[in-house]
């Protein structure tokens, strides 16, 4: 119960129902470090799980059979109607999308009264939302009394996005953040479904995130065009080589001789390099080899600015001033279309930082679960 946020939620629980929550779930953020638009193709994805995090605290209701719930940051109350069909664009949308989710597999939690408090800022890049999606999942699945898997836990978080949010987001959020472990990054084969740790702290260094001053924009169907763009790659290889499932089957040999519109060439030749790119840089980040990783951070967020498309001026000059300012490594880092960037630099070596930057984030101690309060 000591963190801030912790209480935060608390307090607006006991002045909003008068009485205290039963329970306290919590989920991280995350920042990825490479590996990106590379998880709804199949590949290799290298995020962390991060300091920062969303809390729900909550319980069945007592007499009342509505469930609401409350932002405590926007400061409102939402009755929560769990057959509604078409999301509203407000937050209550990811407790309707999650309670379907869990629905569908047979978990059903009783009305609640619930309030939602975060210190991860919105439209940073930091995954506020799938992170929300996990702290309900865990508060419902603890409401029906239902034991779920951290995988399942991710599942059901990217389900409630797909289907009921409305971005056919990859499992990569969702899935770190269900697993987020003390001081590791995850590699992740996102067609396997499983996680390998390493460790990322680099003695000397700091993550940094910092912001592009662009509030994420247009991010929902820019991000729905490039699924579909990769896809018609994978349409347009498998003519000649059925066997294959996903761009991470695909060859750059292959993109390159297949039938193709430029659009979606130049989307696939990221995709493909971009999961070698992760690969190349866990075994830096085992070895603390820091030039690499700048190496890497370099092509990568060039290959999003030129090839898949998904960067803005603001993050490129983001990007160039941190390396202007000493950050060994430097890209953007998230869906794209503003955000933030992810930087390293070595301690006392920091790029100026703006009232929007979030700033040092470091692997996490915060790992996701739901708790009893009078335990
Ligand atoms: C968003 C999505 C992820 C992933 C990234 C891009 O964060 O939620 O699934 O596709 O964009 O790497």
């Amino acid at each position: 119960m000591s963190h801030a946020c912790v209480r935060r939620a608390h307090d607006v629980f006991e002045r909003s129902f008068g009485r205290e929550p039963e329970w306290i779930a919590r989920a991280p953020g995350r920042v990825n470090l490479i590996g990106e638009h590379t998880d709804y193709n199949e590949g290799f994805v290298l995020p962390m799980a991060i300091d920062r995090f969303v809390v729900v605290a909550g319980s069945p209701t007592i007499h009342e059979k509505r469930s609401r719930l409350v932002a405590a940051d926007l400061g409102e109350m939402r009755e929560v109607d769990v057959t509604r069909t078409v999301a509203e664009g407000s937050f209550v949308d990811y407790a309707i999308g999650v309670l379907q989710a869990l629905g569908d597999r047979g978990i059903e939690p009783p009305p609640f009264e619930a309030v939602i408090a975060s210190n991860l800022p919105r439209g940073s890049g930091l995954s506020s939302s799938a992170a929300l999606d996990v702290a309900l999942t865990l508060f419902f699945a603890r409401l029906a009394g239902a034991e779920i898997a951290p995988l399942d836990v991710a599942l059901v978080a990217q389900a409630a996005e797909n289907r009921f949010v409305g971005v056919q987001c990859g499992i990569m959020d969702p899935f770190v953040i269900a697993h987020g472990r003390d001081g590791c990054a995850l590699k992740i084969d996102c067609r396997a479904m499983v996680g390998e740790e390493v460790p990322a702290r680099i003695d000397g260094f700091d993550w940094q995130v910092l912001h592009s001053g662009v509030v994420r924009a247009l991010a929902k169907s820019e991000y729905n065009q490039r699924r579909a763009e990769c896809e018609r790659a994978v349409a347009a290889v498998r003519a000649r080589h059925p066997e294959v499932r996903a761009l991470r089957d695909v060859s750059i040999e292959e993109i390159e001789e297949a039938t193709l519109d430029d659009v979606a060439r130049r989307r696939a030749r990221h995709v493909i390099a971009e999961n070698e790119r992760v690969v190349a840089c866990e075994r830096a980040l085992r070895r603390c080899d820091v030039t690499t990783i700048g190496r890497l951070f370099a092509e990568s967020h060039a290959s999003l600015r030129d090839l898949y498309e998904v960067s803005c001026p603001e993050l490129d000059e983001r990007v160039a001033r941190a390396r202007a300012e000493g950050a060994v490594a430097a890209r953007m880092t998230g869906a794209g279309f503003g955000g933030s960037i992810l930087a390293l630099s070595a301690n006392g070596v920091r790029p100026r930082t703006t009232g929007l930057d979030v700033g040092i984030v470091s692997p996490t101690g915060v790992e996701p679960r739901c708790w009893r309060t009078r335990d």
